[in-house]
């Protein structure tokens, strides 16, 4: 039932309907908000490292997009889209992910006419209508990252190198990559067959969405969370033994290049990704530590099979027909996403300390004339990089001096009447109490040289 209120204004009996966000959907506030903000700023300074330049794409797209690029049969098309339809009878999707919008604004915009390889990123919600749980929502956020016009294996090494230092650049400990490669159009059709004919032979055992599969998408089979179909797939043929000369020879470099930078892996042959677009090489990210909680919850931690496997906090691989598929030349791709809202989670010990206890100032003032000092000075320290709080609505001294506290501020600036006549502050060190009175055209020296003790004393 939904949690009504009486109105307390009129006393009447009149119930009120006390609105709750969307189910699957969040706020995002206090550190959280600053979690957000801050892996956005790591995104975007790797990005620049690394040569991808900053794109903004609508949150809706023509609805037959996604269904063309993510594949009928997959969960996100079949089961999870928010589909909108215009009042000009348009069919349009909240993006359930960003590959298929940065190919489609990729051919809008003649990218194909620059200087290749072409770089692009991006960073926002996405909109999924699955069953809300712990780490997924239906509205989530990511950064995407895609790299089009280069087929070598390098590109795909050079990606998964980007994402694992990324990750471990914002403080995800123990990045641990998941790899695969679910070869070519033409391997993949011998690779699908020998899939059909394991699982047919199983099919009344099957989840009645892996029945559906069966017949309509084989290869989605192998993403399924149902237990017995988990089961089922532990004896299903592997794409690496289906793969071609060309594929092999590509994976092979790819892992030798990893190898080659010291970045781990896990090989899982039955990696295969939720989205019908890839080709070749699948990857996700997994942090070690979540890893070792969950499997220590069940049965022990095993090389390659952990009892319970912990949600991925990104995922990618190469998408080489997508851009073809879309309208576009054909240009080879590879790319991933990182879900932000998962990432946070994992980090959120690790990096919230940087957040704990920034040298900052509290103002505090008594009296107007104070204010009027107050209001002048915050714009002052503003300009010479310093951060204030302060909460010019108070009086009382013993408030603010609390508030103060609780900021966990290394000075207040305290401005009384006798310092508005001196044209004065006062400048308490909040740890040791200890004041002295500082000259106003004093102050900004007197304290830059205060704080910048205090960091080396950190
Ligand atoms: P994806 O694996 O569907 O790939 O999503 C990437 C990441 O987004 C996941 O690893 C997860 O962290 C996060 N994510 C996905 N769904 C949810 C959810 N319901 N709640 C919270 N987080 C979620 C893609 O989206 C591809 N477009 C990635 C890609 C880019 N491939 C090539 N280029």
């Amino acid at each position: 039932m939904e949690p009504l209120k009486k109105s307390a204004r009129t006393g009447k009996e009149k119930q009120q309907k006390i609105f709750q966000a969307p189910k699957g959907m969040h706020d995002i506030l206090g550190q959280d908000a600053l979690l957000f903000d801050d892996l956005r700023s790591v995104a975007g300074a790797f990005a620049d490292s690394y040569g991808y330049q900053y794109i903004e794409l609508p949150v809706l797209e023509d609805r037959e997009l996604f269904v063309r690029s993510v594949g009928v049969g997959t969960d996100i098309v079949d089961k999870e889209m928010y589909v909108v339809r215009t009042q000009g009878g348009d069919a349009l999707a909240l993006r359930p992910e960003f590959t298929a919008g940065i190919v489609r604004a990729y051919i809008q915009n003649g990218m194909q006419n620059l200087p290749q390889p072409v770089k692009a990123w991006t960073f926002g919600p996405a909109f999924r209508h699955d069953n809300p749980q712990a780490g997924r929502y239906r509205q989530f956020w990511q950064a995407d990252f895609e790299f089009f016009g280069a087929d070598h294996p390098i590109a795909d090494a050079e990606v998964i190198q980007f994402a694992v230092k990324l990750s471990e650049g914002f403080g995800i400990p123990d990045v641990c990559v998941y790899i695969n490669t679910i070869g070519c159009a033409e391997c993949r059709g011998q690779y699908r067959k020998a899939l059909k004919a394991y699982y047919r032979s199983k099919s009344r055992k099957l989840c009645s969405d892996c029945k559906r599969r069966l017949k309509t998408n084989p290869l989605r089979l192998l993403d399924c969370k149902n237990e017995t179909c988990v089961m089922i797939r532990k004896n299903a043929p592997e794409t690496l033994e289906y793969l071609c000369k060309d594929c092999s020879d590509h994976f092979r470099k790819v892992l030798g290049f990893l190898d080659d930078a010291k970045i781990g892996y896990f090989l899982d042959p039955y990696l295969v990704r939720g989205l019908d677009y890839y080709n070749r090489t699948v990857f996700e990210l997994k942090s070690g530590n979540q890893r070792r909680q969950e499997s220590a919850e069940t049965d022990g931690f095993e090389q390659n099979a952990p009892a319970r496997e912990p949600l991925s906090f990104g995922g990618g691989g190469r998408y080489d027909y997508l851009m073809k598929l879309l309208g576009g030349q054909d240009t080879p791709a590879v790319g991933f996403a990182l879900g932000v809202d998962r990432m946070v989670d994992l980090a959120r010990e690790e990096r919230a300390k940087a957040f704990k206890t920034g040298p900052n100032v509290y103002l505090v003032q008594i009296g107007d004339a104070a204010r009027m000092q107050a209001l002048r000075l915050i714009e002052e320290l503003r300009t010479h990089g310093i951060a204030a709080r302060f909460d010019l609505s108070r009086d009382s001294l013993k408030a603010q001096l609390r508030n103060a506290d609780r900021e966990q501020s290394a000075y207040a600036l305290i401005i009384g009447q006798k310092e508005v006549l001196d044209n004065a502050v006062i400048l308490r060190d909040m740890q040791t109490g200890i004041q002295e009175s500082v000259l106003m055209h004093k102050l900004l020296e007197t304290l830059a040289a205060r704080l910048k003790q205090k960091h080396k004393t950190r």
